[in-house]
Parts: C-alpha cells; sequence; structure tokens
C-alpha cells in the first residue's frame, strides 16, 4: 500500500490488484498485452533503421522468429558493459540484432550464421543501408560447419559474446563451441529456452520442447565452477551464461 503514491493509478484499477500485485514482489510477472506495451513504451530505444526492419519482418510469415525488441535491448546492454568487439550469430534470420547491435556499438564486428539466402537478403539489404555491412560477416551454412571451423582456423577465445537463436536441437553443440569460441569473462546467450512454456509442461514431448529441457538441466548442471549462469523470463526466455574458464 504504501507503494502505491508512486505508482501511475491509470495502471492499478483499485487497491484489491494492488494488493494481488505486491504479493508478487518474489516472483516474475507474467506479461498481458497491455503490461507488454507499457514496457516497450517506457524503455524502448530503437532507431528508426531497426524499427523499419522489425516492421518489414513482422508483416513476413515466419515473423514470430524475430527477436522481441526489449530482449536485444538487454542484450545490447549487457554486450556494451562488456566493451564487446567481436561478436557472434547463431541464427541470423532478417538481421534485426545483428542490426540493432553493431549501430550501438560503432566498434564491434560481428559473425553471422544462417542457413538461408532467402532470409539474409534482407537482413544484407538493411545492414547496408545503415553501413553496418562492412562489420558483419555472413556465413552462409549450417551452423554447426561454420562454428568447427572457426575453431579450426583459431578463432579460440576471439569472441567477446555468441547469441544463440537457431534450430534448438542444435543448441547443445552449439554451446559446446561457443564455450571455446568466447573469451573468459565472455557471454554466451542462448533465446527461446522457455519455448512458450512448453518446457514446464510434462505432457509436451515434441522434439524442440525436449530438446531444450534437457538444455536447460544440462546447463543448471554443468555451471558450477564453469560459468555464471541466469535465466531471464523475456521474450520467450533467455538464458545468459558468463564463461569462467
Ligand atoms: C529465430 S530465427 C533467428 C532470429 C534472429 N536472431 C533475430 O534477431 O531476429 C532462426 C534462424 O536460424 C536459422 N537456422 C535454422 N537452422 C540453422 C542451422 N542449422 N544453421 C544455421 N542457421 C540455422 C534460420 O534460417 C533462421 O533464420
Amino acid at each position: 500500500m504504501v507503494l502505491q503514491k508512486n505508482l501511475n493509478p491509470g495502471y492499478y484499477r483499485d487497491n484489491e490488484r494492488l494488493e494481488e500485485e505486491s504479493t508478487m514482489s518474489n516472483s516474475t510477472l507474467g506479461l498481458d498485452d497491455r503490461l507488454q506495451q507499457y514496457v516497450l513504451d517506457v524503455s524502448l530505444q530503437e532507431p528508426e533503421a531497426c524499427a523499419r526492419l522489425r516492421e518489414q519482418t513482422l508483416a513476413m510469415p515466419d515473423a514470430n522468429m524475430i527477436s522481441s525488441p526489449e530482449q536485444v535491448q538487454l542484450l545490447k546492454l549487457l554486450f556494451k558493459m562488456l566493451g564487446a568487439r567481436n561478436g557472434l550469430e547463431i541464427g541470423t534470420f532478417t538481421g534485426y540484432t545483428s542490426l540493432r547491435l553493431t549501430m550501438a556499438m560503432p566498434g564491434l564486428r560481428m559473425t553471422c550464421c544462417d542457413l538461408s539466402e532467402e532470409y539474409t537478403a534482407i537482413a544484407r539489404e538493411h545492414w547496408r543501408a545503415a553501413n553496418v555491412d562492412d562489420r558483419i560477416d555472413l556465413q552462409l551454412g549450417p551452423a554447426q560447419q561454420t562454428l568447427d571451423r572457426l575453431i579450426d582456423e583459431g578463432f579460440e577465445g576471439a569472441y567477446d559474446f555468441a547469441y544463440i537463436d537457431a534450430d534448438k536441437a542444435g543448441y547443445r553443440s552449439y554451446v559446446e563451441s561457443c564455450l571455446a569460441l568466447v573469451r573468459n569473462g565472455g557471454l554466451i546467450t542462448l533465446d527461446n529456452v522457455l519455448w512458450g512454456g512448453s518446457v514446464a509442461d510434462p505432457e509436451d514431448n515434441s522434439e524442440d520442447t525436449v530438446a531444450l529441457r534437457e538444455l536447460n538441466l544440462w546447463l543448471h548442471q554443468r555451471a558450477p565452477g564453469r560459468f555464471d549462469l541466469s535465466l531471464v523470463p523475456i521474450g520467450d526466455g533467455l538464458t545468459i551464461l558468463r564463461k569462467y574458464y
């Protein structure tokens, strides 16, 4: 009740609602559409060029694959704090994340992996228009082959961060490769780890759900002594690992 003075009354209809909210301070809110929009209204810092790409992507049949803008904003903040110079993205799609990150960090170079010429043609167009294309190296082909090649070519420890956002069955192997490619103290981030909530549903045993459920367990068991771990319920669930060694 004390907090009421600091809150915009428009977001709290009555005391009952406030009581309900105030009992939830030790857990994470599920956001309904209105609260989701509020979060964006009061926090999104998205350059016009990125907003245009997001709008174009949202009109596509596979629009749901784009990373959520508030999640990319969190990544941007974290990677900026790292002073990142070299980043790796596994699953690039239409290039929204890579565009936002390279626009926000003029010293950043990115290696982007994807299978699809069609999706990444859109990415290339927007990277070029924003003059960041010379800092993005797009590697077309199965991501695991690209990661293996980078390791063979001596890029172990060369990256400050990795963002894993491609086929779910490949995540575990991508994490193993990223643990080699990312430097000590660097970040490995993984999108979709809550998979629409299905990972917590014992009845759902579809291939991607099982892969992500097993991955989450494996990361949790593997973390002690190797990396810091946080599963942030933003977007579709974002796991952040900070590599010790
Ligand atoms: C969820 S989207 C990535 C979204 C992107 N990170 C963004 O910021 O909007 C997944 C992408 O992974 C790509 N992909 C799927 N399997 C792949 C694989 N084995 N190797 C490389 N890319 C893959 C798809 O073509 C698709 O563009």
